[in-house]
């Protein structure tokens, strides 16, 4: 299986923070955000990795993190020119991905959990995906999922009114027909080819298969508390280990 690391965006809502500087490149406690997704991935055993950034910053990644050589994984690059939505960056990934399966990570999700075990489970899943879901205070910031027993019943974009307070987290894992789904989106209100639509797909076609998230788990870039959290969450986490 390839990994895709998806570290786009305009990072509106840290401004200033994200003026010059790319959501991901920015710090939690002693590392840049990115770091986090990539060893969440290489502890998988994912080593094989495409970063997707934004147009104006691949250079500082690619300064950042070079070949990868160092950090033990084998990265590659490519650019999203204008900001249209997680699934629009993921569409980027088709010729990378060679018609495997892939594990997809937003670049500023951070998991305390090691996901090995979930990606061997999909390796081993015929078709389909599968996502992690996490419960949360906060589900309108996020997507949320309706289930009943093992199956997920709908997922929703930021919801007003959640119908459960399980959040999906930003790491999914899809099967090579995602890129077809992804050429079959519309754009949302907002403008963007959305994830959830894509999660959507899966799940009316009952090929979604999901986990619960038993570690913490932060969203370093949803907004300057949840980066300040996500800080936080690493530096107990290290200092207590
Ligand atoms: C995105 C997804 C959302 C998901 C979240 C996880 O939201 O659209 O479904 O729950 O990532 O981090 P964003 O953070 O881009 O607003």
């Amino acid at each position: 299986m390839k990994g895709i690391i998806l570290a786009g965006g305009t990072g509106s809502r840290l401004f200033p923070l994200t003026k010059v500087t790319n959501k991901h490149l920015l710090p939690v406690y002693n590392k840049p955000m990115i770091y986090y997704p990539l060893e969440t991935l290489k502890e998988a055993g994912i080593d094989n990795i495409l970063i997707v950034s934004g147009k104006g910053h691949a250079g500082h990644f690619l300064e950042l993190l070079g070949d990868g050589r160092k950090l033990g994984v084998h990265l590659s690059y490519a650019v999203q020119e204008e900001p249209g939505g997680i699934a629009q960056a993921l569409g980027l990934a088709e010729d990378f991905s060679d018609n495997e399966k892939v594990v997809v990570i937003l670049g500023d999700n951070i998991l305390e959990d090691d996901i090995s075990k979930a990606v061997q489970d999909f390796e081993k899943q015929e078709k389909g995906a599968k996502i992690f879901l996490k419960e949360v205070d906060n589900p309108q910031s996020f997507g949320v999922a309706e289930i009943d027993g093992d199956r997920i019943v709908s997922i929703i974009e930021k919801p007003k009114k959640p119908k459960s307070n399980l959040a999906v987290v930003g790491v999914y894992m899809y099967d090579d027909g995602v890129f077809k789904v992804i050429k079959s989106l519309k754009p949302s209100t907002r403008g963007e080819l959305e994830v959830t639509d894509v999660n959507s797909y899966y799940v009316k076609e009952g090929i979604m298969t999901f986990e619960i998230l038993k570690g913490w788990w932060g969203d370093g870039g949803e907004s300057f508390d949840s980066l300040l959290r996500a800080s936080n969450l690493v530096a107990g986490w290290i200092n207590n280990k």
